[in-house]
């Protein structure tokens, strides 16, 4: 697996002394979140499939081309997870670069949560894997079901907590592995998908600036449109056997949407934040498809050049696309200190979101070599811990009879 983007973190001081004093006296010597006026994007990591997909291979297996697929979407490749690789173990080597970029320890980490329509398991939730793969040993974890939107979903329920002040640094990470839920008979739909993950680092400051404004918007009447069948369906009378779950898709209506929603929902969060369009430096759109940025482009009567893009090179990763095109942005000097930029996302549901952001973001120190190699002995830790409890409860399954023991774990996310 690769994975890339240059390094820069935050000047934020989270937490609180007078917290830390207080919980000293009371015996509870960790630092407390507390109140925190802002939420602050500090540290933000990608990871994507090594294999490559490109459209030439594409049209060998359905009847397309390469000058197509570019025409009408501006993709020429995405990544394809093979092997072991799964949303778990994309979203854990996200989440790790992000919290070395933040200097944040997995064990500061109050919540994580993850976008993704393609989880491993319905429950326990891939958060709950990251958590146990990374060592956030306190961390609360729960996923986020919203489509192509989840990521806006995810990072503005974040942003919340932490300006409410149950929740200290927040780790929020978009991952998927739509080729598994691809038919790849379906020249419609196969040209558009990738997976990767993306991840950011969330955390409480009193310095103006990060998350300014957050809107969500549903329309379940267009969820036809586009829907990748789950376990929970229902199937005709005698149909058993493994559901057939891949994605279906209306391109041109979604299209249609899309275009719409984009810029609608742009616009909205830009006033809400109390911004002009002219205020903003850089877009970062979900990346479905070149043309629908560029036809939202010109309903906000804006330059291409305002919209970042890489659909390109991974095609639509649905929740990831937006946190792996802002990790490229930065790394490419397309984002910098006090700029406004604007995250847009809409997808399956339908479902549409903005977040307008004050990136208040200066270099970081160096993260010395002694806390990197702390905080993988933390992570080696937190994993022989964890296998110590499965132990524990298997020896209390044989003396107690516990049948819940008997049953075989979840394998481990991010285990290489
Ligand atoms: N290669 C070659 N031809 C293809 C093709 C492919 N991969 N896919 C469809 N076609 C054909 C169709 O069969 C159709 O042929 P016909 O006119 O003989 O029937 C023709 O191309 C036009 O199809 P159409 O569906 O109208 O194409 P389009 O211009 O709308 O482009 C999409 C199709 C899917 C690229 C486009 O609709 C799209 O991007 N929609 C949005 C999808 C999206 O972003 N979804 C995720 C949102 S989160």
């Amino acid at each position: 697996m690769t994975a890339n983007n240059g390094r820069a973190a935050s000047r934020h001081v989270v937490t609180n002394e007078g917290a830390a004093a207080e919980g000293k006296r009371k015996g509870t010597a960790r630092l407390r979140p507390q109140y925190a006026h802002y939420a602050h994007i500090t540290g933000w990591g990608m990871a994507v499939p090594e294999r490559v997909l490109a459209n030439a291979e594409l049209s060998r297996l359905v009847d397309t081309s390469d000058e197509w697929i570019v025409t009408r979407t501006g993709i020429k490749q995405r990544r394809i997870a093979e092997g072991k690789e799964t949303s778990t173990t994309l979203a854990v080597e996200a989440a790790q670069r992000a919290l070395e970029m933040a200097d944040v320890l997995p064990e500061d980490v109050d919540m994580i949560v993850v976008a993704t329509c393609t989880p491993e398991y319905a429950f326990p939730p891939t958060a709950c894997l990251v958590q146990e793969a990374i060592g956030a040993e306190r961390a609360a974890a729960f996923d986020v079901s919203a489509a192509c939107t989840g990521f806006i979903a995810a990072l503005g329920i974040a942003s919340e907590a932490v300006r409410c002040g149950s929740v200290g640094a927040a780790l929020v990470i978009g991952t998927e592995t739509l080729s598994k839920v691809t038919n790849w008979q379906d020249r419609g739909t196969c040209i558009l998908f990738g997976d990767g993950a993306g991840a950011v680092v969330v955390q409480g400051s009193d310095v103006p600036g990060g998350v300014m404004s957050y809107l969500l918007r549903s329309d379940g009447s267009g969820g036809n449109l586009l829907s990748l069948p789950s376990i929970g369906a229902v199937r005709a009378p005698g149909v058993t056997g493994r559901l057939d779950h891949t994605i279906d898709m209306n391109g041109r209506e979604v299209f249609r949407f899309a275009t719409r929603a984009m810029a609608s929902i742009t616009r909205e969060a830009v006033a809400v934040a109390g911004l002009t369009m002219e205020d903003i430096s850089l877009i970062i759109p979900h990346q479905a498809n070149r043309r629908i940025i560029e036809a939202a482009a010109r309903g906000l009567e804006l330059p291409d050049e305002k919209f970042y893009m890489n659909v390109e090179r991974y095609g639509n990763t649905s929740a990831a696309s937006i946190p792996l095109a802002l990790c490229e942005a930065v790394a490419e000097g397309r984002v910098r200190p006090n700029d406004r930029l604007v995250f847009v996302g809409f997808g399956g549901g339908l479902t549409w979101g903005a977040i307008a952001v004050h990136w208040d973001v200066t270099t970081p120190p160096e993260v010395s070599r002694w806390r990197h190699l702390g905080r993988q002995t933390r992570i080696g830790f937190s994993r022989v811990r964890s296998l110590g409890r499965r132990v524990l409860r298997r020896v209390e399954g044989v003396f107690f009879g516990s049948q819940a023991a008997e049953v075989e774990p979840p394998h481990r996310g991010g285990k290489k």
